[in-house]
């Protein structure tokens, strides 16, 4: 059974993203029709040709447990949600991954929704994909719509990009000798996580794990997991659309629970990211793309 209770901390980092609240005073209907009409129609001018494209790239450190110190210092690029379709631009995507690089991450993990309605766009995808370094390799996981789209097709324009895809799989990793595990699952919406198929029970004095799955909310059914350090997922697109002093104007099934952000519960963590693309109306507004770049730090 899904456990909906609250984290016991969102762990904030910098979002100056917050506007004026904007009050519309007007005595007169038809002015302050005309008058949110033209809001409106900037703010979706703004919000599709400029914010869409301002992305950020979110710094985080996430405390570890005394006895998985030994992995302090490793470094994590994550990034979800590309949604690649014909809106989508090329040139904006090639930077992301040159962006994406040039922070030289010991690992980079890919957290679904590559495409949003079919598997075509995958192939040029993945072309910009396949440029993707980092010493310990590169992962993903498939999201719901990556899922709808045709799994098997992305898994293997994925795999062909030389990218691992891990579906309710683990690989067992290294950082300076000190063993950890990567596991990813299948999308949790469409019913093909299978968190025990990846990382049997009878394992609870294996190395500690990191968990890659497209859905935030799945965090409340594996935190209690002592082998658990970091849960990574994309999936809300951080909203998309926040209104100031409000947030999240909408948000998808299972990511209603961890929204943005690092989160703690118990001794583990859940970082969500906004992620890259967008799904209609294609426009971001106080909530602008995202490259995140996550380190394990010491305890304390
Ligand atoms: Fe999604």
């Amino acid at each position: 059974m899904k456990n909906i209770s609250k984290p016991d901390e969102r762990i904030p980092h910098p979002a100056p993203y917050s506007l004026a609240k904007m009050k519309l005073f007007s005595r007169r209907a038809a002015l302050r029709m005309g008058l949110l009409g033209g809001v409106g129609t900037t703010s979706l001018a703004y919000g599709n040709l400029i914010e869409r494209h301002q992305v950020a790239i979110e710094k985080v450190n996430c405390p570890l447990k005394e006895e998985h110190s030994d992995l302090a210092g490793l470094r994590i690029a994550m990034v979800a949600d590309f949604h690649f379709d014909e809106l989508q631009e090329d040139s904006f995507v090639s930077q992301c991954v040159e962006t994406i690089n040039a922070q030289q991450a010991d690992l980079i993990v890919l957290c679904g929704d590559y495409v949003s309605h079919d598997s075509k766009p995958v192939e040029p995808l993945a072309e910009h994909l396949r440029k993707l370094e980092a010493p310990l390799g590169v992962y993903a996981v498939l999201g719901n719509h990556d899922h709808w789209a045709g799994a098997d097709t992305v898994t293997r324009l994925l795999s062909d990009a030389g990218i691992q895809v891990l579906r309710n799989e683990t690989e067992t990793l290294s950082y300076h000798h000190n063993p950890f595990q990567l596991a990813g699952l299948g999308s949790v919406w469409v019913g093909e996580a299978q968190y025990k198929t990846a990382l049997p029970l009878s394992s609870t004095s294996s190395p500690p794990v990191i968990l890659a799955v497209h859905e935030p909310d799945f965090f409340d059914r594996v935190c209690n997991d002592p082998r658990l350090i970091l849960q990574l997922s994309g999936h809300t697109h951080g909203g998309q659309v926040c209104a100031p002093f409000f947030g999240a104007m909408r948000l998808p099934s299972w990511g209603k629970n961890y929204i943005s952000g690092l989160y703690r519960r118990q001794d583990s963590h859940v970082y969500v990211t906004r992620g890259i693309g967008t799904l209609f109306p294609h426009v971001r507004f106080c909530c602008p793309p995202e490259i995140s770049l996550i380190t394990l730090t010491a305890a304390g």
